[in-house]
């Protein structure tokens, strides 16, 4: 079977590639990637794979790659919440103009597609409520990034009405694991630890996400590539609700630390309350069940990789936080 992997070379997507080579021996793995700050070819370091460096959004390249494949599966985004409110432009044209460069290609040469997206295209939800959200939950996105990942999920869908075009989605929360930049809340912390530096909290840190391990998210994805319904939406999740204060309050224990030796910091505008994933359609009708079923110990292996991949995200650390300087204070 030979892949095309947009987006390898990101966090997702290059665990996907780690995990696809491990446990397809069929598989023929093409990545394309931009090689953007957030991408990262040292993440593919031992895999056997034809790298493409590469935009989305330049349709002769994809039209030429996606020929030559027999699945696509569409990792490459523009990711961070806080970049897209800083400045939104680079999220337009990956995410949307991206997705739509793909679609027509898997169309013109009817390639299997499966697009990656995100639980944030449904809003958020209150704290303290039994709701979650399922695959009907209209949506409601909040930040420039979750409104660019919900028009291309909605291109999808309307690919699929009307040309037909062989695709599924999926719409995961929170990932953590080995190989997330350290712009993100977990890599951010564990590092910023690492450095001396007292972790950082947005607003009351109440706010709660909903983690999975990205090995899981990604056994999800081939579950739904193997035996999911065409142009049908599969939510996936691992129970894993969290408030964010308890996130910090466990890594800082993990590293031997007080559970309140932390910083409050200004909030972000427009911040999501709450996520939470009801994954019953992928259980109920796929089989999948998450692997990962104990957070703390899936944290403590993620601060350890951290502790012994300085090499890897060292030369990403200092301009990550030069631009959380500009936005935050202590408050
Ligand atoms: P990431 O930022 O770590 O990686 C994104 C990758 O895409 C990078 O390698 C980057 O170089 C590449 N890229 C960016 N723009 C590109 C372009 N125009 N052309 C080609 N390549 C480009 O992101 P991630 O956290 O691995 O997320 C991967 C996907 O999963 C995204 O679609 C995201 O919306 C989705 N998702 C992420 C999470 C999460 O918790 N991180 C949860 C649910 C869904
Ligand atoms: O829900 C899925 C989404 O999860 C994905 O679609 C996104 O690509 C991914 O980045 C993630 O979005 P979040 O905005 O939830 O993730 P982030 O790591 O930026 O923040 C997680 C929570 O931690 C959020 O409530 C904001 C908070 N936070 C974040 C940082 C970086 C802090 O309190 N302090 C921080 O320093």
């Amino acid at each position: 079977m030979r892949v095309l992997v947009t987006g390898g070379a990101g966090f997702i997507g290059s665990n996907f590639v780690h995990q696809t080579l491990a446990t397809r021996p069929d598989a023929e793995v093409t990545v394309l990637d931009a090689l953007t700050y957030a991408g990262s070819r040292s993440s593919l370091e031992g895999a056997d794979v034809r790298f493409v460096e590469g935009l989305v959004q330049d349709g002769a390249l994809v039209d030429r790659l996606v020929g030559e494949s027999d699945v696509v599966v569409h990792f490459a985004a523009e990711s961070h919440n806080d970049n897209s409110l800083a400045s939104p432009g680079p999220f337009v044209q990956t995410n949307v103009v991206g997705t739509y460069e793909l679609l027509e290609a898997v169309r013109r040469h009817d390639v299997r597609y499966h697009h990656i997206s995100t639980d944030e295209v449904y809003g958020d939800l209150e704290l303290d409520v039994p709701d979650r959200f399922t695959e009907a939950t209209p949506y409601n996105p909040s930040s420039p990034y979750s409104s660019t990942k919900g028009a291309s999920d909605l291109l999808v869908r309307a690919w699929v009405r009307s040309f037909g075009v062989r695709a599924t989605i999926s719409n995961c929360s929170n990932n953590y694991g080995p190989r997330q930049h350290v712009e993100k809340f977990i890599p951010r912390q564990v590092t910023n630890l690492i450095d001396g530096v007292r972790p950082r909290l947005y607003g009351d840190g109440l706010n709660v996400r909903d983690w999975i391990h990205v090995d899981d998210h990604n056994s999800a994805v081939w579950a739904i590539i193997d035996r999911g319904r065409m142009g049908e939406t599969y939510l996936i999740g691992a129970d894993g609700e969290v408030d964010n204060k308890t996130v910090v309050a466990e890594i800082l224990t993990l590293m031997g630390r007080e559970p309140g030796d932390f910083d409050h910091v200004t909030d972000r505008p427009g911040h999501d309350r709450r996520y939470a994933i009801d994954w019953t359609r992928l259980r109920d009708e796929l089989g999948w069940q998450p692997q990962y079923r104990d957070f703390r110990s899936g944290l403590a292996a993620t601060i350890d990789w951290y502790r012994a991949n300085e090499d890897w995200w060292r030369p990403q650390k200092s301009a990550t936080e030069a631009r959380y300087a500009t936005a935050e204070q202590v408050l």
